[in-house]
């Protein structure tokens, strides 16, 4: 690793502003059409421009891609797809030559079904050492003919598949919490233990600054695998509905006995020891879908992962009481841990929030939306919104994280056709679930090129809208007011003020709309509502919309230089 230009300090990732690469979709430099390694390295000098930390890279390794390379064949090689090993280094050393960390996706709750592991298991057959390193079990019924227990696949569908054997008879069932290319492991196995630890070694040798762990409550089931029927409201993920205020759901009755097991944290605890044998301040990140945030937090404690992403504030609407609530509790959890919170506003796995925050109808959290969803956004309102909400989140004390595109302000792709979906949501429940598609369609840089300036080829993998033209990165790179100008400013500004390691202190309420506070010398104002309010006194620095002389519009949010009396 370079070091020299990476922000310095202890535990940089208390204030980093970590931007997540989804490789299929950020840039393509072999034209065909789907994103690659080399594709990201030649961008890299536009995040450096835009001001960001550290970036995330969503899986690049080997793989089928039945789950777009959350199906992972080979832990420690990479997709022909994506490029190769070298290609990862030039990919690292060009951005730690920039000043820019690099953290990597790891999925150790399950793998591809192609892995050289579950092929073996499978051939090896019922009792064998093979098999015990995943979830394999027979099934109920006279013949074993019904699943072991009557989960169901995040995706849809049954959690079970059956095997057949080898002479051609329907042999054991093997557990997927999501596709069924995707086995579980079984992590009481102390041979998957130590098969990861060696994963991780792999990557942390070769220079990454951390890892962003994949379903980081789902490893550990609760023995037995009794039946649990989750409830209809929830969260597939395990998290908390949207509908529901932050916190209210501490009353949960039960928690799924695949979700949140108190056996995940001995792995974390194992694994940052593994961390902590290096040099340099590596990071663990948990996507850890646990309700409430104070039992989320014990993924952060002192001696596990370093951060967990916020969804309580990734799923909370625009709603000033809302958000002022989860940002108190946030702040409290982790703090009570000792960790930083992080906050969160879109990824590759929820509908992108200049749509999600406009969205009308009942599917406000959802499961994707598309052409027939009810209550569509209006585009406006959720630019509008997404920018002021944007430009709340990176006043916050803490690391934000960014997903591509959102310095764009795009919005959902709602209408992908049917023949070009991809997520195995969409097939598992027979088109009922629209799924992630419309996130992680191809971004645009440039409105003249061909695929917008993704691919040095005339297509992209996922059609892009055709209005994107006029989001591209080249339509807004110096021009005052894009919403590209806006993220850099907040975050050069951010840097400036010192704000991810602020505090944040509440001012006297300008209506119920309207949340103030300060934070060090910035005065930030956001209002949710559509009444334009008065801004208190201080030198604008940054604002989400045109301000008319002292008056912040709906729906917008503002900076100031905070008067001291
Ligand atoms: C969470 C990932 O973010 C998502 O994209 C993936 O489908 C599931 N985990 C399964 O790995």
């Amino acid at each position: 690793m370079t070091g020299t230009k990476l922000i310095s300090g202890a535990e940089w990732w208390r204030t980093a502003v970590i931007y997540q690469i989804y490789p299929r979709s950020f840039a393509d430099a072999n034209g065909d059409g789907m994103g690659d390694l080399a594709g990201i390295s030649s961008r890299l000098p536009q995040l450096k421009d835009l001001g960001i930390d550290a970036i995330w890279l969503s899986p690049f390794y080997t793989s089928p891609q039945r789950d777009a390379g959350y199906d992972v064949s080979d832990y420690c090689d990479v997709d022909p797809l994506f490029g190769t090993l070298d290609d990862f280094e030039v990919l690292q050393r060009t951005a730690h030559d920039l000043g820019i960390r690099v953290i990597v996706d790891i999925v150790p709750n399950h793998s591809s079904s192609d892995h050289g592991w579950f092929q073996a298991a499978l051939a090896a057959g019922p009792g064998s050492e093979e098999r015990a390193r995943y979830t394999f079990r027979d099934g109920k019924g006279k013949v074993g003919e019904l699943p072991p227990n009557n989960w169901e696949s995040v995706f849809g569908g049954p959690a079970w598949t059956r095997t057949t054997d080898p002479d051609g008879t329907p042999g054991q069932w093997y557990l997927h919490l999501f596709d069924t290319s995707q086995p579980d492991f079984d992590w009481d196995s102390e041979w998957v233990r130590e098969q990861f630890r060696a994963v991780l070694r792999f990557w942390l040798d070769r220079g990454v600054d951390g890892f962003r762990v994949d379903v980081a409550h789902g490893m550990i089931k609760a023995p037995g695998l009794p039946d649990y029927t989750p409830p209809a409201e929830g969260g597939s993920m395990g998290g908390a509905p949207a509908t529901l205020e932050p916190g209210i759901s501490a009353e949960s009755p039960v928690t799924a006995p695949y979700w949140a097991q108190d056996g995940v944290h001995e792995i974390y605890r194992d694994w940052h020891k593994v961390l902590a044998e290096y040099p340099g301040d590596r990071v663990l990140a948990a996507e850890a879908w646990v309700d409430p945030l104070s039992k989320m937090a014990k993924w952060v404690r002192p001696d596990e992962m370093h951060q967990a992403f916020n969804f309580a504030y990734l799923e909370t609407p625009w709603n000033a009481a809302k958000l002022k609530s989860v940002i108190d509790e946030s702040i409290e959890a982790f703090g009570n841990v000792g960790a930083p919170s992080t906050w969160v506003l879109s990824n590759h796995d929820v509908v992108r929030h200049a749509s999600r925050l406009a969205l009308t109808g009942e599917n406000l959290q959802g499961h994707g939306i598309g052409p027939k969803t009810v209550g569509l956004p209006n585009t406006a309102v959720g630019l509008r919104r997404a920018r002021a909400a944007s430009a709340l989140m990176l006043s916050l004390p803490g690391s934000s994280y960014l997903y591509q595109g959102e310095e764009l302000g795009l919005p959902e792709a709602v209408d992908l056709p049917d023949y070009a979906r991809e997520d195995p949501t969409w097939f598992r429940t027979n088109g009922e679930r629209y799924g992630r598609d419309g996130c992680r369609v191809p971004i645009p840089w440039e409105a003249a090129s061909a695929s917008f300036g993704f691919s040095t080829g005339a297509q992209s993998w996922l059609p892009q809208p055709i209005a994107w033209a006029g989001l591209a990165r080249d339509q807004q790179n110096g021009v005052a007011g894009s919403t590209l100008e806006l993220y850099k400013l907040a975050l050069s500004l951010r840097r400036e003020h010192s704000l991810a390691s602020g505090t944040v202190e509440w001012l006297e309420s300008l209506g119920s709309d309207v949340m103030a506070y300060r934070n060090g010398d910035v005065t930030i104002v956001a209002n949710t509502g559509a009444a334009s309010v008065q801004l208190p006194a201080g030198d604008v620095l940054l604002a989400s919309e045109d301000l008319v002389g002292r008056t912040l519009p709906g729906d917008a949010t503002a900076w100031l230089r905070a008067v001291t009396a």
